[in-house]
């Protein structure tokens, strides 16, 4: 019978339907989407911390709002998507568990400190570019309620990625100071993004599966190709440079070819041995900690309306 259910459930996926909660699905295919959906929840929720630590310190009282309600937005982001990955039959306290042991992975972008002001600008332009390169195409992953999340989501982040390059654009046009600051910037965060889109397509161990099941609809390299074309002439407009002396046009593919990554580098911060790893992890369980009351009163409150209800 689970042979019958399988071929049903490959046979709606190659015809584009969704996967809905209540529907048979393969193991595999919950198991690798909750790991998927929850390092993205982990991911929004950690990344709340590098611009946070500039929220208090942002030059205008403008771009103080626009970041405070930047940083509020990925803490939404976060939430949808412990809801999308609960809809999988794993709790959200079990899941934020794993993060916290560090069993769960993250991205390994917020393993990165956030030194200048010109980094908040930055980590719009291209965290949040990179992140909505990879986010759209996730709209049409074949299981409902990730691909659903993604819409808002997506259309949050193209906010944040302008007001990221809005900060870029003021600073490269300002004082030779405020430009340095930008170029500095740029070159502290461009190796790294080109990482969060993962190993290369030869060594990316999920990729196979999950583009047969329509998680992903484009790899790795493709997604990191489709973001230098992007940026390269963003950066041209503000007069920076990407520190990469092999960027060169490539007229015979109509792309940019690009340097080599450190790869070891990469593997080096999913291990936990970045600059911010231990740092993310212990302001995480510091929060959780500090919130213990806040959840016990929830509960309290919850069981109390509960009890009054069944009076
Ligand atoms: N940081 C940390 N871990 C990574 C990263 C990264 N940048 N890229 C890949 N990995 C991990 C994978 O999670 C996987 O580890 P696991 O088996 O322990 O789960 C391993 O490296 C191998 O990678 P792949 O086989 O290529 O994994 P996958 O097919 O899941 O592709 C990708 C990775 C592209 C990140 C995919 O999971 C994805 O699209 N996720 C949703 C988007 C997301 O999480 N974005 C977070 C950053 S954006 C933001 O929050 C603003």
């Amino acid at each position: 019978e689970d042979a019958d259910k399988s071929a049903r459930f490959e046979a709606r996926v190659a015809n584009e339907e969704r996967i809905e909660p209540n529907d048979w699905m393969p193991a595999a295919y919950r198991k690798t989407l909750t790991r998927q959906i929850s390092q993205h929840a982990h991911s929004e929720i950690v990344g709340m911390l590098p611009e946070g630590n500039w929220i208090t310190r942002a030059p205008t009282l403008r771009r103080k709002a626009a970041l405070l309600a930047k940083v509020q937005d990925e803490c939404g982001h976060g939430l949808y998507l412990y809801a999308a990955a609960e809809t999988l039959g794993t709790s959200r306290e079990e899941l934020v568990d794993q993060m916290l042991s560090g069993k769960a992975k993250y991205s390994s972008i917020f393993n990165y400190p956030t030194l200048t002001w010109a980094d908040i600008g930055a980590i719009g332009w291209l965290v949040d570019g990179a992140a909505i390169m990879n986010q759209i195409p996730l709209c049409r992953c074949s299981y409902g309620p990730y691909a659903r999340a993604m819409i808002r989501v997506c259309k949050e982040e193209s906010f944040h990625q302008r007001q990221g390059y809005e900060i870029m654009v003021t600073l490269s046009h300002g004082t030779p100071e405020q430009k340095a600051m930008a170029q500095s910037a740029l070159d502290r965060w461009w190796w790294q993004c080109l990482m969060m889109f993962g190993p290369p397509d030869g060594e990316s161990q999920h990729s196979d599966q999950s583009t047969r099941w329509k998680i992903k609809r484009f790899s790795n390299d493709e997604l990191r190709q489709k973001f230098v074309d992007a940026t390269v002439p963003q950066s041209d407009y503000l007069g920076l440079k990407i520190p990469d002396a092999d960027l060169k046009w490539n007229a015979t593919t109509g792309h940019w070819d690009y340097g080599a990554i450190d790869w070891q580098e990469f593997q080096d911060v999913l291990a936990g041995n970045g600059p911010c790893n231990r740092d993310r992890l212990a302001a995480r369980r510091k929060a959780h900690d500090d919130g213990a009351w806040v959840r016990e009163a929830a509960t309290a409150y919850a069981e109390k309306q509960r009890a009054r209800r069944a009076a």
